[in-house]
């Protein structure tokens, strides 16, 4: 698939069919993350891949609400921030998000679909991750993707807006 079709029909899916995601896929999506650009090459990641059905279900009942997708997802990818190994201090919120657009897109890309959830800086969803998954404390849940085939059909959307775009000034 071309990039810009891939980023432009990716859409969020958060209803999934039971068939399990092929190991060298998972492979595929955490190469396209770890390849991600980061401030000062800093790379300051983890990833945790959950199959687990047990653990994704007490997701979807732990994490905060509207997770229910977590019921039908045959796996997930968690990314933490390593504030550690960031290149720059503050840049790791940055750093995660460029990985987790490529999550998004390698996924969209092997004809899978997966949604965004939010964890940085959500204390309440935080504090329900580190229930279900030990995590070590300096490690910062960031965001967590269920992902599985598309049991829904999303049409692509066009939402470019001229408005929006100032040319040498505002
Ligand atoms: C930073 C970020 C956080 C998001 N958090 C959630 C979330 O917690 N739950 C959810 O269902 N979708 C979440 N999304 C997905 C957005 O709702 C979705 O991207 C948006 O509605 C646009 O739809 P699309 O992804 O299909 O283009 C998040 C997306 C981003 C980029």
């Amino acid at each position: 698939m071309e990039t810009l079709k891939a980023i432009m029909s990716r859409r969020s899916v958060r209803k999934f069919k039971s068939m399990p995601v092929p190991e060298n896929a998972v492979k595929i999506i955490l190469e396209a993350a770890m390849n991600a650009p980061s401030a000062g090459d800093g790379r300051p990641w983890h990833f945790v891949v959950l199959d687990d059905r047990s653990k994704l279900d007490k997701i979807a009942d732990k994490v905060d609400g509207g997770n229910e997708m977590f019921k039908n997802a045959p796996l997930a990818i968690l990314i933490l921030g390593d504030e550690k190994k960031q290149g720059f201090p503050g840049f790791y919120p940055q750093d995660c998000s460029c990985a987790c657009q490529n999550i998004y897109l390698a996924a969209h890309d092997l004809g899978l679909g997966s949604v965004w959830i939010a964890l940085w800086s959500v204390e309440p969803r935080i504090k329900g991750l580190r229930e279900v998954i030990e995590i070590p404390e300096e490690m910062i849940p960031f965001a967590i993707f269920p992902i599985g085939y598309s049991d829904e059909e999303l049409p692509s959307e066009y939402r470019y807006d001229p408005e929006l775009v100032h040319f040498n000034k505002w």
